[in-house]
């Protein structure tokens, strides 16, 4: 998603300097272009040749180096790119920003650039809760600069506490937010991903196949496009997306209560989540043990979520997906009327590069006239953006409507 984004990404002198070798990856493998600057003092934790192999680019070290071409590199990378992000930002390097100083290449082409820039300190825990440091930090705020939570756990120094630098891929998604119009802002949206596990005795339970891609990537996507993401999320081994809130359950009657918990502070609601239709009748205290009997299994109904919100949904835009292996527009419409959604995704399991596990779909969106509109195979952070074009539209009539 970041493919032909351009990124100058500043590494100061820090322990976490040789994480930033890993963020040049990830960023490469993300389709963007990136040139590196480092410090002086990164230099001495990490080899320029590092950066220069990983991105295919020189890299930058100095102001004073006479070039063949007369090319002042502050205000050439400044021009050069689409964003900035400095990882690892040392005390130091924040200090010299928020104080408006410019003494080496990093920090005059921070100053001469006005471009979206991210900043991801990291640094020993007392350094960063010092008030002179937090106070630069909360200056960079001020002045437009995104700065992002460092991570919590050992330090370099072995003590525990707040200063580590985040996984490459979190700082890729930051960059991803960064770089994203904001055509979602002042939403509250309500993504539901994942499976449920139906117990039935304390080690075993019914579920499916659900991995959470597909709400997951809604959950993401809605967040980058500014929206206030609430994720309810069954059990998956997904990293968690940094919504504004992430709820994890375990069984369909825990996720009905944690959507009615928070579906009347919604202004949408995304249900991605295959959720249990039925659960077993009983949970047997201990352990079930096996003899040489068939094993009958009694179940019973779980609440239909998305059709209980569906009566009492107001002016809230609700979606709703279609699991097909068969029928799938026919199936998909029924369901879309009988739960008085706004519109439906369908997907058929039986698709190759759709449904449960892939990190591609192919969706088919219909909405209440009855009109469907398919889309080709697509990555599911791509289909997310399609599901929210439809959603922004939505909104936008739903407005017109009520004047
Ligand atoms: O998680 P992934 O591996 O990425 O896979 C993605 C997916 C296939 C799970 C996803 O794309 C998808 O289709 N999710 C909906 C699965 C499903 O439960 O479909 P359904 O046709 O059985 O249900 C229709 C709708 O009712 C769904 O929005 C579902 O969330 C909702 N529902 C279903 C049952 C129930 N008890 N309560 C509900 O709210």
């Amino acid at each position: 998603m970041l493919s032909g984004k351009k990124i100058v990404l500043g590494v100061a002198g820090g322990i976490a300097a040789y994480k930033a070798a890993e963020l040049t990856r990830a960023l490469i493998k993300e389709g963007a272009q990136v040139k590196v600057i480092m410090t002086k003092s990164a230099g001495e934790f990490i080899s320029p040749l590092t950066f220069q192999t990983l991105s295919g680019n020189m890299v930058y070290t100095d102001m004073f180096v006479p070039t063949a071409k007369y090319d002042m590199a502050h205000i050439s990378l400044a021009e050069f790119a689409d964003a900035f992000v400095i990882a690892p930002a040392t005390g130091n390097i924040i200090g010299k920003i928020a104080a408006g100083i410019g003494d080496d290449l990093l920090t005059t082409t921070i100053m001469a650039s006005d471009k979206p820039t991210l900043i991801c300190p990291a640094m020993n825990d007392k350094m960063l809760a010092n008030p002179l440091v937090q106070d630069n930090i909360n200056r960079l705020k001020k002045y437009g600069y995104v700065i992002m939570d460092s991570g919590y756990g050992e330090l370099a120094c072995k003590t525990q506490g707040a200063g580590r630098l985040p996984d490459a891929s979190a700082i890729v998604e930051e960059i991803e937010t960064l770089l994203t119009p904001k055509d979602l802002t002042g939403q509250k949206i309500l993504v539901t991903a994942g499976p449920t596990e139906e117990p039935f005795d304390p080690v075993r339970f019914i579920t499916n196949s659900s991995s959470g891609k597909m709400g997951y990537a809604l959950a993401r996507v809605a967040r980058r496009r500014g929206a206030e993401v609430t994720l309810i999320t069954g059990p998956t081994d997904l990293p968690l997306p940094p919504c504004k809130k992430v709820v994890q359950i375990r069984t369909a009657q825990e996720m009905y209560a944690a959507v009615l918990e928070h579906f009347k502070k919604s202004t949408v609601v995304i249900k991605a989540a295959a959720v249990a239709d039925y659960r077993p009748a009983v949970l047997a205290k201990e352990k079930i043990k096996k003899n040489n009997q068939p094993f009958p299994l009694m179940l019973e109904r779980n609440p239909d979520i998305i059709a209980q919100i569906g009566k009492s949904k107001g002016n809230r835009i609700l979606v709703g997906f279609a699991m097909e292996t068969e029928n799938l527009l026919a199936n998909a419409r029924e369901k879309l009327h009988k739960k008085k959604l706004d519109f439906i995704v369908a997907n058929n399991l039986r698709e190759d590069g759709a449904g449960f596990q892939t990190d591609t779909n192919i969706i088919t969106i219909i909405d209440t006239s009855g009109k469907a509109e398919s889309f080709p195979k697509m990555t599911k952070i791509e289909a997310a953006d399609k599901i929210l074009d439809r959603i922004k539209e939505a909104i936008r009539r739903k407005g017109k409507s009520k004047k």
